[in-house]
């Protein structure tokens, strides 16, 4: 139950409070570490996702990266590729340092049969927050600046595909036991661009991963994508995809290739409201993706306000049908 979902613990938010800003609470591998392992100590989730964040590589490739409580992230925005160059290789990865070292305490601490979950935006999604410099907008702006720019997006991204590669490598060395890609905004891309911006660029990540020897499964999320996750699952070379909210179950089982695994998709709101309605849609979904290998999951992230029995009502009847 990925992204920001520690919000709707307690104890995470104790331990926040300890931190100096959210920055450095990624960057602090004690700290990073125990909110990581808080939810598997609490629900005994059989997958543990690695506490950072996706904004963390533009923070260290040199660009300002703020979170502004109530507003979201900000990031000191870029118009070219060069903006995005201003730190060698080296030091953006010794930057990121602290992660690879959050996923070293993790890792042995969890039991055998937890998959620890290491993580990257995709590149489209962080030059959206490189270009865009703020969260809250339609996210319109990236792409004009992709018709108007269409070779600097591009270098844009070659360096996001460089850059990540190496960070997951690192975390895939450290110890994690699966990469996910976070593409939150691959909505309303047009099959053109959602091939050059999206398909492509995850494309040459996958790629530059197992060339750097990372064997590890990769899980691709294009939230949002509709009808076009069938060519990201053809052509990207990921292992396995996230699938939105609004995902068609029956879709899924007709057009994925079959034995295809996939991860979703409960809606948030729908665990935030709880009831019997939430325990028949979780059946739901366990019924409509029965035929092919799944990993329970949400549509998206766990919401600040979602009540903590309604996650273990979810774990409950999860585990019941898996059985
Ligand atoms: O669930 C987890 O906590 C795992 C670690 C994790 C975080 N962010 C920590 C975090 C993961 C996997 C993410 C991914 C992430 N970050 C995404 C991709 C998933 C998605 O949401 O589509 C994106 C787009 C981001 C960027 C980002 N970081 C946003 C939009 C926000 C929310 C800002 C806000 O004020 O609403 C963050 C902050 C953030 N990242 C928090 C956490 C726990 C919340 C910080 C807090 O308030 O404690």
């Amino acid at each position: 139950m990925m992204r920001q979902a520690g919000r709707h613990l307690p104890e995470y938010l104790e331990l926040r409070a300890r931190a100096k800003d959210f920055l450095d609470f990624c960057y602090s591998p004690s700290l990073a570490a125990e909110a990581t392992l808080q939810p598997i100590r609490r629900y005994d989730m059989d997958g543990a996702i690695l506490f950072a964040d996706i904004l963390l590589i533009l923070d260290a490739m040199g660009r300002k990266v703020e979170f502004v409580a109530g507003e979201g992230p900000r990031v000191e925005p870029i118009r070219s590729a060069a903006e995005l160059d201003r730190e060698p290789l080296e030091k953006v990865m010794a930057k990121l340092a602290p992660v690879g070292e959050t996923v070293e305490r993790v890792s042995p601490r969890l039991s055998e049969k937890t998959t620890l979950i290491g993580f990257a935006g995709a590149p489209w999604t962080v030059a959206i927050y490189a270009i865009e410099g703020k969260g809250g907008t339609d996210k319109t702006f990236p792409r004009q600046f992709g018709y108007e720019n269409p070779q600097e997006l591009d270098a844009i991204l070659a360096q996001l595909v460089e850059a990540s590669a190496h960070y997951l490598a690192m975390q895939a060395k450290a110890g994690a036991h699966a990469l996910m890609l976070f593409e939150s905004w691959a909505e309303g891309l047009p099959e053109d661009g959602f091939d050059r911006w999206v398909i492509q660029p995850t494309k040459a990540l996958v790629s530059r991963l197992r060339e750097l020897g990372v064997d590890l499964p990769i899980i691709g999320f294009p939230r949002g994508c509709g009808s076009l996750l069938a060519p990201y699952v053809e052509r990207t070379g990921v292992d396995a995809v996230g699938l939105d909210t609004a995902a068609s179950l029956n879709w899924v089982n007709k057009t994925l290739p079959k034995g295809f695994p996939v991860q979703g998709n409960l809606d948030p709101l729908r665990l935030l409201a709880g009831g019997d309605g939430l325990e028949a849609r979780v059946r739901q979904i366990l019924d409509g993706l029965n035929g092919r290998p799944h990993i329970f999951n949400l549509g998206h992230g766990v919401l600040p306000d979602t009540p903590i029995e309604n996650v273990e009502r979810v774990l409950k009847v999860v585990r019941q049908g898996a059985q």
